[in-house]
């Protein structure tokens, strides 16, 4: 098969994770392999667990795992509950989906609140759910902060809220895997127990790093969880963490780019980061808006800063529009899962990511509307540059 012509110019990477890691980074990891067990390596280890405490907003231990986000959705279950354990957990969208699985797979019974995918979980529902469970039954509740299938978020302090008002003990566990970076994330202000988050979204590196914030509750629940673990086990981890090494060969060149990641974000200052990506979403919904299409969201209140996934009309193709889009303008946008396989594309605006790279992707975004054929009104990329120029 003969290969297509190549697109001249820099490609857009705007699905939501892996994002566009900034070239400060790229330099950083550019470099010679230490030894992770050598003199050099201990500093470097301390120096990127003390810098994720700062962007988990805890003073609690930071596990960081050569993985992705899914292996750190598995060491929280794992290191935290016991065969035949009852967890509450919500079908946000997909990854909800994808993680309810696993809490299967691995032995537990999950109970799954149901949503339309178009909202946030209900925390009055989980309130509901944990006042009848007088005998404590449930052992944790888990949530995914930013559904990045849908462009829903959780609120998590209302969770918190709601699980303090029923007085239940069972642990919180939090997936922060879209949103940390990019939306305001309190490990400890919301008593999160576990918050697992993934390098290759907010953070702005390449996948390749997971991480389990850990609170002491946590910790306790370790001691008498029964589940099998070995590479995920967090005491074996934070009895070599005290030094700044691991217990196994870390992703020691990510670590490189971690510390100047944690830089880049002191640099701009977390509520800038925040504050910017809001802007940018309510850009992308302006744009939405004027096109005459729908956000998959449909809470006004749950709407995401980090990515916002559009439905295109009846009868027409989420996946064929993608498809043009990256073949005519080099931009790859991301795929509709699930359930909303190819009646949604999702525009990431996360990460390393400014108010030009925004109206590239927007002004992709409107092209490729027009060549596909999808049904719209011409003027969204407009509306997206009158709010930013208005609103610098
Ligand atoms: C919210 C959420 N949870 C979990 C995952 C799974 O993470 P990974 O693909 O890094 O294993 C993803 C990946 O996109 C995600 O967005």
């Amino acid at each position: 098969m003969s290969q297509p012509p190549r697109v001249a110019g820099r490609h857009f990477l705007q699905i939501p994770g892996p994002t566009n890691v900034p070239d400060r980074v790229l330099r950083a990891i550019d470099r010679p392999v230490i030894d992770h067990r050598g003199p050099e390596f201990g500093e470097l280890g301390r120096t990127c667990l003390a810098g994720l405490q700062e962007i988990f907003q805890t003073r609690e231990p930071v596990v960081i795992y050569p993985a992705s986000g899914t292996g750190a959705w598995e060491a929280a279950l794992v290191n935290t509950l016991s065969p035949g354990d009852t967890v509450l957990m919500a079908r946000t969208g997909w990854f909800a989906v994808l993680w309810n699985d696993m809490a299967r797979k691995l032995g537990l019974e999950p109970i799954f609140l149901d949503t339309d995918w178009r909202r946030g979980a209900d925390p009055a529902g989980i309130g509901a759910i944990l006042r009848d469970d007088r005998s404590h039954r449930i052992k944790a509740v888990c949530i995914v902060h930013n559904e990045t299938s849908t462009g829903c978020v959780t609120h998590v302090d209302q969770v918190r809220r709601v699980m303090d008002e029923c007085r239940h003990p069972a642990l919180l566990m939090v997936d922060a895997i879209s949103s940390l970076g990019a939306m305001e994330y309190r490990h400890d202000d919301w008593s999160v127990d576990v918050t697992i988050c993934g390098s290759q979204k907010g953070l702005m590196m390449p996948p390749g790093l997971s991480f389990n914030a850990v609170s002491q509750k946590a910790m306790a629940a370790n001691k008498t969880a029964k589940l099998p673990r070995n590479y995920w086990d967090w005491p074996a981890m934070l009895e070599m963490n005290a030094t700044g090494y691991f217990p196994y060969t870390p992703g020691i060149n990510l670590l490189f780019g971690l510390v100047e990641v944690v830089k880049l974000m002191r640099e701009e200052g977390f509520d800038n980061i925040f504050a910017r990506h809001a802007r940018h979403a309510e850009a992308t919904r302006r744009a939405v808006r004027a096109w005459g299409l729908e956000t998959q969201c449909d809470e006004p209140l749950d709407h995401s800063a980090a990515l916002t996934a559009v439905r295109v009309p009846e009868g027409h193709s989420a996946d064929k529009l993608r498809r043009i889009i990256l073949e005519r303008f080099n931009m790859s946008l991301g795929t509709g899962l699930g359930q909303i396989q190819d009646r949604a594309f999702r525009i990431g605006h996360l990460g390393d990511f400014g108010d030009l790279q925004l109206m590239g992707t927007l002004s992709g975004v409107e092209m490729g509307l027009r060549v596909a054929g999808v049904p719209h009104r011409a003027g969204g990329a407009q509306a997206a540059m009158d709010y930013l120029a208005g609103n610098a």
